[in-house]
């Protein structure tokens, strides 16, 4: 382990190969040949939204089927699906309503208005930390102008929800809802669904895909701030007594780079492995630093430049309200350094929070003692000739919610959901008893530990990182998209010579045999000379193309043709198939 110094913005900007057009050049290759583009353009645009195109729509599918792989393949993760809108409880319960906000603040002389901490970052290292009080002060100390009309001078910051609200049902006397800005919480109340599919063995976890919303003050910076977004989250259910070897020395032949939770405001970077960081206590949670090595090498098979990756803790006034620690991977582009995945313990929060506020006790997982237990115990014993007639089919759901409760503790009458149903429990139902009782273990609120992804800004650094200039004449530049193999939205290209003497068929007939090859996307280009073909399957990511000449009739022969090396190989068609079959 040893202490590395930062390399400056101009080194990394050069690690990218990059001068300050290049990522301007990028996003206008994206929008013509249908990767990604601002959404609803023909009627103005709207900041912060943002739609795939032909070729981001399958490249988008590869990275997410690639991430749901990852995760699913440990055996012991499996994917679900909830709604993407969400009644108001839920999200009062889980502290959305209450904390979920940004800092505005409104300029005095235009009244536009921006999120305090983005109005600070060029003076501050990590605005996102400060509370209004301060936020108010840094823009006024500092003079920060409006961006709008150049001049200084802001009204006290003012907290945002940034959730979007809707309501179910008929407006007048709908439910209040709002469109998720996590797909989190849908995995936390599907937790006994997926207790039950697990056996009760802890640990497992759920993975989710899909989109959240987040009605951002003022969002900018092209794909890394939008109002409706692409996320995908892991919940890993964790039983916190319980000591998990993830033999993290597997991963010693990696150094990460590390940028913990600034020490009197003395920022550090270090390099280190995974294991050295969770023994030096780097890394507080093993649990979180197992992810953070996992997550690590999705970025490098997803094609993010492994020098281009950092890992920095949150300090204590940045984290979410339910995380007690959480480390952010962040990678390096235009943007500078951009968070593009969060890796949080949210401790036991969501469950207990949801618990008690929809009054159920069924968010736990069983836990044995080493050794069972003879203890005095008061309970509420139920008294089944009234329970019985009373509560019917649900008596015995019933009469054993009532034996977990601290008889100490209840008081009368008692409500509570069982089976999706409120039901009051009278004094009169229950016996207290003293009794001996062998305990065998106990129920506990599992503790969770979450890493989240923002697929768009991931899909964006991969778009960064893999986009190459390799030559320019006046202002064309020669580009290559040096995607990885599966992530491409396109795998090969077969390109007749001329579109003539039946190079054409015979192009179609390989590309026949090339789709009996399951999970394999080939496509046809016959227009304009072969350099040109070559040349626009280069910028799309095209890893290999394919030339059927005349050559071809005589000796079912083609010419591969790498994208990376551009070299070219003269194969057998048959020995094409196979090659592609093992692609
Ligand atoms: N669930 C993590 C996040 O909302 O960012």
């Amino acid at each position: 382990m040893g202490l590395f110094i930062t390399p400056n913005l101009l080194d990394m900007l050069k690690l990218m190969n990059a001068d300050e057009n290049k990522s301007k050049r990028l996003v206008s290759l994206m929008k013509k040949r249908g990767f990604i583009q601002p959404a609803f353009e023909l009627y103005g645009g709207v900041a912060g939204l943002y739609d795939y195109g032909p070729l981001g729509g399958r490249l988008r599918r590869n990275v997410i089927s690639k991430w749901i792989n990852h995760w699913i393949s440990l055996g012991n993760i499996v994917e679900i699906d909830s709604p993407t809108i969400t009644p108001e409880p839920v999200l009062k319960a889980s502290g959305h309503i209450g904390a979920f906000n940004d800092y505005a603040s409104e300029c005095k002389f235009c009244s536009s208005i921006y999120r305090s901490d983005h109005l600070l970052e060029e003076v501050h290292n990590n605005p996102d930390s400060l509370d209004n009080l301060s936020l108010d002060e840094e823009l006024s100390k500092h003079k920060i102008p409006c961006p709008s009309c150049k001049k200084s001078g802001w009204l006290p910051s003012e907290p945002l929800n940034l959730m979007f609200s809707t309501t179910i049902g008929a407006s007048k006397g709908g439910r209040r809802a709002y469109m998720r800005p996590e797909t989190a919480q849908g995995m936390f109340l599907q937790y006994p669904s997926i207790y039950r599919h697990f056996r009760g063995k802890l640990p497992f976890g759920a993975v989710q895909v899909g989109k959240g919303y987040r009605n951002e003050i003022s969002p900018r910076q092209g794909m890394i701030r939008l109002r409706e977004f692409n996320m995908a989250e892991l919940e890993y259910f964790i039983d916190p007594q319980k000591d998990i070897d993830y033999n993290l020395n597997s991963w010693d032949h990696i150094e990460l780079k590390l940028v913990p939770d600034p020490i009197n405001g003395e920022i550090k970077e270090l390099k280190c492995t995974i294991y050295d960081a969770v023994e030096n206590k780097i890394i507080r949670d093993k649990t979180v630093g197992w992810f953070m090595i996992k997550t690590f090498e999705l970025m490098i098979e997803l094609g993010i430049n492994s020098d281009l990756i950092r890992f920095r803790q949150h300090e204590t006034d940045e984290m979410a309200h339910y995380a007690t620690d959480c480390w952010d991977l962040e990678i390096f582009g235009s943007y500078g350094w951009i968070e593009c995945v969060g890796i949080a313990n949210r401790g036991c929060y969501d469950l207990e929070a949801h618990q008690k506020v929809s009054k159920t006790n069924d968010l736990k997982a069983w836990r044995d003692y080493e050794n069972e237990l003879e203890i005095d115990k008061i309970i509420c014993s139920p008294v089944q000739s009234i329970i019985g007639p009373h509560f019917k089919g649900k008596s015995k759901l019933i009469s054993n919610h009532l034996e977990t409760l601290d008889a100490l503790e209840i008081k009368f009458p008692y409500s509570t959901t069982i089976d999706g149903e409120e039901i009051t429990i009278e004094e009169n139902m229950v016996e207290i008893k003293e009794v001996k009782s062998i305990e065998r273990g106990e129920w506990f609120t599992p503790h969770v530990v979450e890493p989240a992804f923002g697929i768009d800004r991931i899909i964006w650094h991969i778009l960064e990182h893999s986009y190459t200039e390799i030559s320019k004449e006046n202002d064309d530049y020669y580009t290559i998209l040096a995607l990885k193999n599966k992530i491409c939205p396109i795998d090969f290209s077969v390109y007749p010579l001329f579109e003539k003497d039946g190079l054409d068929e015979m192009a179609k007939k390989i590309i026949f045999s090339i789709r009996d090859i399951k999970g394999i996307n080939v496509n046809y280009d016959g227009t304009k000379s072969i350099g040109r073909r070559y040349a626009r399957g280069d910028e799309i990511g095209v890893p290999y193309a394919i030339t059927v000449d005349h050559q071809t009739l005589e000796d079912n022969t083609v010419t591969l043709r790498e994208r990376d090396s551009q070299e070219q190989k003269r194969m057998h068609i048959e020995d094409l198939l196979k090659f592609i079959s093992q692609y």
